[in-house]
């Protein structure tokens, strides 16, 4: 595997999901794998669960994870070729990304989108000058468009507690006060479509996630009736992602909080397990209830970031073998 952002490059999903029980069953087993190799994290925004989760995916393979923080740690990187780099900007990611990729075996990347030039985010211009310029195999550790470590948790975590062979799983957006990128919806959407299960998107209209992510899924502009009878209900915010109005790219639209997911909302599901990716706005995204209750999975979910991790790393690992 040459670089990890799309469900494509994990190929097989049922393959996949039983090498996350292996790993997440007996996580040292191949701590031979990442003797001598160093995973390099790189940090453009704040992290707790990637960061950690990554360390300690690397730490299980036997790797040593190196971690930088770019603009505190580091310099501050221009980003953009072709200008005059005289302000605050001391060094350009064309030369930084080879230098950062001469000490590591997997780079690993977290780069948000900006939320101003949708032709900038989704071009993952970022991502791809990593993939062009550093030699390594690239994780996405959410970039602009993608979160794929997250969705492949999220796809084990549903694995792991679906009572049915094809649950109905519905991602519903629910209100933030701040915009918030599109890459987890989009990744979730993406890999929902590829796993075996009845998906549902609802939002408000004018939140319509890219096609190409959404694969024509079922949107039902109706939450409660989109709930009805889930057993999964995996809640995120996103900001308007500029499909039907690209004027309205990154915007906050709305922050309905009849949006909340509450127990009214729960209740009218088939006793769903409740996801969301963290980190969450209680009583936002979220009510209090619902999130501590014992139908919540977002704990184990997030200890799935270390499986989900563990099987792209160790599969790289193998291929240098
Ligand atoms: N879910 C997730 O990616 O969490 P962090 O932003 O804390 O890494």
């Amino acid at each position: 595997m040459k670089s990890f952002f799309h469900v494509k490059d994990i190929g097989d999903l049922g393959a996949a999901l039983e090498e996350a029980r292996q790993v997440k069953s007996n996580p040292f087993a191949w701590k031979h794998l990442g003797e001598n190799k160093t995973l390099m994290l790189v940090f453009f925004n704040s992290s707790l669960r990637t960061r950690l989760s990554s360390q300690k995916a690397a730490l299980n393979l036997g790797m040593s994870p190196i971690v930088l923080n770019i603009g505190q740690d580091s310099w501050k990187l221009e980003t953009e070729l072709g200008v005059v780099m005289d302000g605050d900007k001391s060094e350009h990611l064309r030369e930084a990304i080879p230098v950062m990729g001469s000490y590591c075996d997997i780079i690993g990347v977290r780069s948000f989108a900006g939320l101003t030039d949708r032709e900038f985010d989704y071009a993952e211009t970022i991502l791809r000058q990593f993939v062009d310029y550093s030699g390594k195999p690239v994780i996405s550790l959410e970039s602009a468009t993608v979160h794929p470590c997250q969705a492949f948790a999220d796809l084990i975590t549903i694995d792991q507690y679906k009572t049915k062979a094809r649950p109905k799983v519905v991602m519903t957006w629910a209100p933030h006060p701040r915009a918030l990128p599109q890459a987890v919806p989009n990744s979730f959407a993406e890999w929902m479509n590829a796993a075996d299960v009845d998906f549902v998107i609802t939002h408000p209209r004018g939140y319509e996630l890219d096609p190409a992510f959404t694969q024509g899924a079922r949107i039902e502009y109706d939450q409660m009736k989109a709930l009805e009878g889930a057993d999964f209900v995996y809640a995120k915010n996103w900001s308007c992602p500029g499909v039907t109005n690209p004027a309205d790219y990154g915007k906050v639209l709305s922050k309905d909080m009849s949006w909340t997911v509450d127990a009214a909302h729960m209740a009218v599901t088939d006793n769903a397990c409740f996801l969301h990716c963290l980190p969450v706005r209680r009583n936002m995204i979220v009510s209090d209830e619902v999130i501590d209750s014992p139908r919540s999975l977002v704990i184990p979910e997030a200890a799935n970031r270390v499986v989900s991790i563990q099987v792209v790393m160790k599969r790289m690992l193998e291929e240098m073998q």
